[in-house]
């Protein structure tokens, strides 16, 4: 069966919670239904926003999942400031990223909690996004694949294939996040076939045929054609396109090509 594109948008930190309020009722409205029966489409709104945000798709019957952008392993306890997968699961998440550059880079997440992280949301039936990508110096300096593929294999470690088999992938270079400088289609489908590599030789060709790999950047609606066009990118995850309900929607019409 061919992969289902993923279009996810990752709303960072932005919308209170009307302000979320107002953009997932227009997101809302722009979905075509069709593109639905061929698009897996999300949003990951700011904690605080999730639970309305999901209230208006519900009422809406539209069939938009809704992810956190973090979570904390632990099931429960004196974690001030954290949120359980629990919480977010009763609030009907379907999706969870983990490992966001912005979170490695400015919150210190490592490897092995990207790792910790996406086996518990997996233990719980949430669909980990796990974000991967090297940075502008690793990508000049030609490494780059090595430091994707060594990303990937630590935030596999120690899952089985039925495990890894319940993963998406998001290769997100942090050169190119928010930065308006998006990777060409080549350089995208380049490092997301690598990493497609990588899943085969850890858990095999059926697993690594089944996974879905987005990529993210500066996505937009003028140059998501392009890159949804190349065999290995299986959808997008959406940084600033993703908060405007024109352009978000279009890269939905487009993965739905
Ligand atoms: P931009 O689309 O704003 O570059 O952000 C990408 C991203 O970080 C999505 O997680």
């Amino acid at each position: 069966m061919p992969r289902k594109n993923l279009i996810a948008g990752n709303w960072k930190m932005n919308s209170t919670i009307p302000e979320a309020v107002v953009l997932a009722q227009e997101i809302s409205n722009r979905m075509e239904r069709d593109w639905l029966e061929l698009v897996d489409v999300a949003v990951c709104p700011p904690f605080v926003d999730l639970k309305p945000v999901k209230s208006v798709f519900e009422f809406d019957r539209v069939d938009i999942a809704v992810g956190a952008q973090n979570v904390y392993w632990e099931p429960k306890g004196a974690f001030t400031g954290e949120i359980s997968i629990a919480m977010i699961k009763n609030i009907g998440c379907a999706f969870c990223i983990v490992g966001h550059s912005e979170r490695r880079n400015l919150f210190g997440e490592t490897n092995e909690e990207v790792n910790l992280k996406a086996r518990a949301l997996i233990e719980a039936d949430i669909t980990p996004i796990i974000c991967v990508g090297e940075s502008l110096s690793v990508r000049d300096g030609g490494t780059y694949l090595d430091f994707v593929t060594a990303q990937v294999r630590a935030a596999y470690a120690g899952m089985d294939a039925a495990d890894a088999a319940r993963t998406v992938v998001a290769y997100e270079p942090v050169w190119a996040i928010g930065t308006g400088r998006t990777a060409t289609a080549d350089q995208a489908q380049e490092v997301c076939a690598a990493i497609r590599k990588v899943v085969g030789e850890l858990y095999g060709e059926a697993v690594a045929e089944a996974t879905t790999i987005q990529y993210g950047g500066s996505m937009n609606a003028a140059n998501a054609d392009e890159l949804l066009s190349k065999p290995d990118v299986d959808g997008g995850l959406i940084g600033g396109a993703s908060l405007k309900p024109a352009d978000f929607a279009a890269i939905v019409a487009a993965a739905g090509k």
